[in-house]
């Protein structure tokens, strides 16, 4: 595969001379004997947190059996069978028995949310909690240790308001998955002129009008990854600005690429940029018309979608067949 997109094979090198010419001007700035000086929790915060020493935080009780990250991540790695490598298939997620345990390292998806697009069950929340426990329980046998799950999930309606993301964090908890953090996706005036603020410059009962999505991201026994030789392709600016809680960019237009509700490839883009390495196994368990998949090939990982409406997978593969794979 080619990499493209801004991505780099090599990492990069800091800069010795610039190290240097600090320790020489500023002694006291947090760098001794060469070496960063460490902070550690404090009742007034740290500034700065590069080598900071949490574990008096981590000590306390609010952590007691809250997820703490207990395994090594240099768990098994199965390779996943060639004949389902950069492949879309026809069928549900529910049993994904083509793939062995621990052979994806990221899973980008956004679920079907039940709200009556063409896809979409008519299913009780009870029923609907219980699909996506489903899927997600297989993505947490497929991954790796270490691996990691970004969901892009909406909130619901409004009488009630339904907390969609809550009850897909308690769910992916339950699973056994350790929560790393939630972005929200601020999609700006691409959300569209929605009028559905209820009772007009009246305090009688206005709306909130959401523009915004969330992507809440976890990881299977491990927050961290060996790298063990493969590299990294994010640049240093999409580092800076990816590892933000808040991200802005426009969403996908369902016209274009004919589904009701496609992600922009900018969304599995940025995921895979910051949670891969290149050459990495990404799973699309819910792939509609293949925006993850069209994102791993322009950052030369690998993939696999499952897609249970056979049109999208028509259209995923035609998404794909204009990408170049060599
Ligand atoms: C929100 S859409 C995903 C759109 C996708 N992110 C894209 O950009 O095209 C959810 C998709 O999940 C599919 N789906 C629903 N139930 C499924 C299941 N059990 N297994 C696999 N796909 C399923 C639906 O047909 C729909 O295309």
């Amino acid at each position: 595969m080619s990499l493209a997109h801004g991505a780099r094979e090599k990492p990069r090198i800091k800069s010795g001379r610039l190290v240097l010419k600090i320790i020489i001007l500023a002694p006291d700035c947090g760098i001794m004997a060469g070496r960063r000086k460490t902070t550690e929790t404090s009742d007034f915060g740290v500034s700065r947190r590069e080598g900071h020493d949490s574990s008096k935080f981590y000590s306390r009780k609010l952590y007691d059996n809250n997820g703490k990250d207990g395994t090594s991540s240099s768990g098994v790695e199965n390779a996943v069978p060639p004949e389902y490598v950069d492949k879309v298939l026809c069928k549900s997620s529910e049993k994904m028995t083509e793939l062995p345990d621990s052979c994806v390292h990221l899973a980008v998806t956004s679920p079907p949310y039940n709200v009556g697009k063409t896809y979409d069950q008519d299913l009780t929340l009870a029923e609907y909690r219980q699909l996506l426990k489903t899927v997600f329980s297989e993505v947490f046998r497929v991954l790796v240790t270490g691996g990691r799950v970004c969901v892009n999930v909406a909130n619901l309606g409004r009488k009630p308001y339904i907390p969609l993301h809550s009850y897909v964090i308690a769910d992916m908890l339950d699973i056994g998955f350790l929560m790393r953090g939630e972005i929200i996706w601020n999609k700006g005036s691409s959300a569209g002129a929605s009028t559905a603020w209820g009772s007009w410059q009246s305090a009688a009962n206005p709306a909130l009008r959401d523009t915004h999505e969330y992507i809440l991201v976890f990881s299977k026994g491990s927050f961290s990854r060996a790298a063990m030789g493969r590299y990294n392709t994010i640049s240093k600016e999409e580092f800076l600005s990816y590892t933000k809680s808040v991200w802005e960019f426009p969403a996908e237009s369902a016209n274009k690429v004919g589904h009701p509700a496609p992600f922009p490839i900018e969304l599995p883009y940025r995921c895979i940029q910051l949670y891969t390495f290149w050459g990495d196994f990404v799973l699309d368990p819910f792939c509609g018309v293949g925006s993850t998949c069209v994102a791993a090939i322009r950052t030369g990982r690998h993939f696999l979608g499952y897609e249970t409406k056979q049109e999208y997978v028509g259209s995923a593969l035609r998404r794909i067949s204009k990408e170049d794979m060599t």
